[in-house]
C-alpha cells in the first residue's frame, strides 16, 4: 500500500504570522492522521514555518529552488540552503514556473537531481495545456514530461520522486478533472516508470493529483487506484479546509 501524501501549495500566498496561525491551528487536526501532512510555502515564510511545525506531523516544503549549490545566481535559493534549515520537501517544474519563470523539462531534470544530492524530497509537476487535451495529446505530453524529469535517476531515485499529475486547464479555475481521468492520467504515468524501471518502482512511486481538488472533491479522487495524494492550491490556504482533504479517510 502506498502512503498518501497531501501537500499544501501556497504558492505567493500568506505572510508570515498567517503562515504560523495557519500551522498551528492544522497542527491538532492532523495530528492523528495517517497520511504524510507538507505545506509548500513561500521562501519568507519557511523559517517560521518550520519553526512552529517543529514537534508535529507537519513536513515543510519549498515551491522552487536553482540546481546549483552556490553561486552568482542573484535572487535563487540553492537546494543546500534548503536543506541546512530543515526543508524536506520541493515543488518542481510546477506549471507555473515552466509557463511564466522559463522552467524547462531540462531544468527540472538538473533540479530533480540536485534535490537528491541534497536529500531533499522532489515534488515534480507534469500537466497537459487543455488545447493540448482536447487534440488528444495529454498522455503524450505528461509522459515525455515524467521521462525527461527522471532521466538518468537510479531507481531508488526514481521510486522516491513524488509526481504531481496537474492538468493546467484545472488549475485554479474550479475545473476538476473527473476521478476517471484523473485516475487514468496517473495510471499513464506509472505504466511509463514501468516501462523504464520496472513494475516494481512503478508500483512504490507516489503519484498525486493536483488542480481545483478541495474538500468537496478530494474523497472521490483519493479513493481511485492510481492517485496517492494531492497538490492543493487555493484549499491549502485555510487550516479548516485544507484539514478535510488531509482527513478525507476519517
Ligand atoms: P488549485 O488547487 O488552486 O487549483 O491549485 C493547484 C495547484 O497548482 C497546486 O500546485
Amino acid at each position: 500500500m502506498r502512503k498518501k501524501i497531501i501537500a499544501g501549495n501556497w504558492k505567493m500566498n500568506m505572510l508570515p504570522n498567517e503562515a504560523i496561525e495557519m500551522i498551528q491551528q492544522l497542527t491538532d487536526y492532523v495530528k492523528d492522521t495517517e497520511n504524510e501532512v507538507v505545506l509548500c510555502v513561500p521562501y519568507t515564510d519557511l523559517f517560521y514555518a518550520l519553526l512552529t511545525a517543529q514537534g508535529t506531523n507537519i513536513k515543510i516544503g519549498a515551491q522552487n529552488m536553482h540546481y546549483e549549490e552556490k553561486g552568482a545566481y542573484t535572487g535563487e535559493v540553492s537546494p543546500k540552503m534548503l536543506k541546512s534549515i530543515g526543508v524536506e520537501y520541493v515543488i518542481i517544474g510546477h506549471s507555473e514556473r515552466r509557463q511564466y519563470f522559463a522552467e524547462t523539462d531540462e531544468t527540472v531534470n538538473k533540479k530533480v537531481k540536485a534535490a537528491f544530492a541534497n536529500d531533499l524530497k522532489p515534488i515534480v509537476c507534469v500537466g497537459e495545456t487543455l488545447e493540448q487535451r482536447e487534440a488528444g495529446n495529454a498522455f503524450d505530453i505528461i509522459t515525455s514530461q515524467t521521462e525527461k524529469a527522471l532521466d538518468g535517476l537510479s531507481p531508488e531515485q526514481a521510486e522516491n520522486t513524488i509526481i504531481a499529475y496537474e492538468p493546467i486547464w484545472a488549475i485554479g479555475t474550479g475545473k476538476t478533472a473527473t476521478s476517471e481521468d484523473a485516475n487514468e492520467a496517473c495510471k499513464k504515468i506509472r505504466e511509463k516508470i514501468s516501462e523504464i524501471y520496472g513494475q516494481n518502482v512503478a508500483n512504490r512511486v507516489i503519484i498525486q493529483y493536483g488542480g481545483s481538488m478541495k474538500p468537496e472533491n478530494a474523497k472521490e479522487l483519493l479513493q481511485m487506484s492510481d492517485i496517492d495524494g494531492g497538490l492543493i492550491g487555493g484549499a491549502s490556504l485555510k487550516a479548516e479546509t485544507f484539514e478535510k482533504i488531509v482527513n478525507y479517510n476519517k
